[in-house]
């Protein structure tokens, strides 16, 4: 890809995902129809449709050769193969239980792959106003500033973050080996928005995030952003996140990531 092509669309990803921010901003104090998912825990608005939309409709005006994979499902031109061409990863709300309780700490997250690598990434909190964005070999930034790459901090230096179903018996990870760590780190702290605790990572106010049971559109950005700081994106077991074939995620601080994941083994 020349280097005018990526820049011009790594700033139409930017541009469109700083609008779909204003757009939900502004409908805070509109009513929320909130749905029911697979259960009373997993929720959908009408707002993450229309988002989702919003995104369509832009893509396939501008870029109609690319295709879209949305938490929401509403594009019609879903790969068949994520390895091939130019794919649009999109989370229109990570997040969505607080948007709906706390109407904060939710996230718009945008990723662009090509040829299954990851190429773009951008995650958008329109309450704090913070864009969180990178695009590969360029380096990650939190709006205009330039994040530094990150090192390494010992398990008890660290505050980490991770959901509370991890620690009380459940089948994706053994919840005592989960205690353990909360025993041995500084702190624990749960948001309840993957990408903005991705993104949490990336700029240091956490020093790793654990999730057992994400989907490509919760972290596509998150390790496009991670990438560019030295930042660790890995499974339980020290291999390489595929993000289109999940399982366990951790998004780590460079040398903090052997320590814990010794403690899941
Ligand atoms: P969502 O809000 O886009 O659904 C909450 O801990 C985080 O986990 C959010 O990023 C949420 O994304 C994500 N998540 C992924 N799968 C989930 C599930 N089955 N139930 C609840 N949250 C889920
Ligand atoms: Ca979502």
């Amino acid at each position: 890809m020349e280097n005018k092509d990526l820049k011009e669309l790594y700033e139409t990803a930017r541009k469109w995902t700083l609008e779909a921010g204003e757009r939900i901003k502004h409908s805070l104090t509109d009513t929320i129809e909130v749905e029911y998912k697979t259960s009373a825990a997993d929720l959908v608005t009408q707002k993450d449709k229309e988002i989702e939309q919003f995104f369509i409709e832009r893509i396939l005006n501008e870029y109609p050769d690319h295709h879209i994979l949305g938490e929401e499902g509403m594009s019609e031109t879903t790969p068949a193969d994520y390895q091939q061409g130019t794919v649009w990863i999109i989370d229109p709300i990570d997040g969505t239980t607080n948007f709906v309780h706390q109407k904060r700490n939710f996230a718009i997250s945008v990723a662009i792959y090509r040829d299954g690598s990851p190429l773009i990434g951008c995650i958008y909190d329109p309450i704090e106003e913070e864009l969180f964005h990178g695009c590969k070999d360029n380096g990650a930034f939190l709006n205009d500033e330039k994040l530094p790459v990150l090192t390494s901090c010992s398990v008890e230096e660290a505050v980490i973050s991770f959901n509370h179903l991890w620690v009380v018996p459940n089948e994706k990870v053994d919840y005592e080996k989960m205690q353990q760590i909360v025993l041995d780190v500084r702190g624990v702290r749960s948001i309840g928005s993957a990408a903005l605790e991705i993104a949490y990572v990336a700029c240091g106010r956490l020093d790793a995030y654990l999730d057992f049971r994400l989907s490509a559109w919760d972290i596509a950005a998150g390790i496009v952003i991670l990438n560019e700081l030295a930042g660790i994106s890995t499974t339980m077991e020290q291999e390489d996140v595929d993000v289109f074939n999940l399982s366990s995620t951790i998004f780590i601080r460079p040398g903090l990531d052997e320590k814990l994941t010794s403690y899941l083994l």
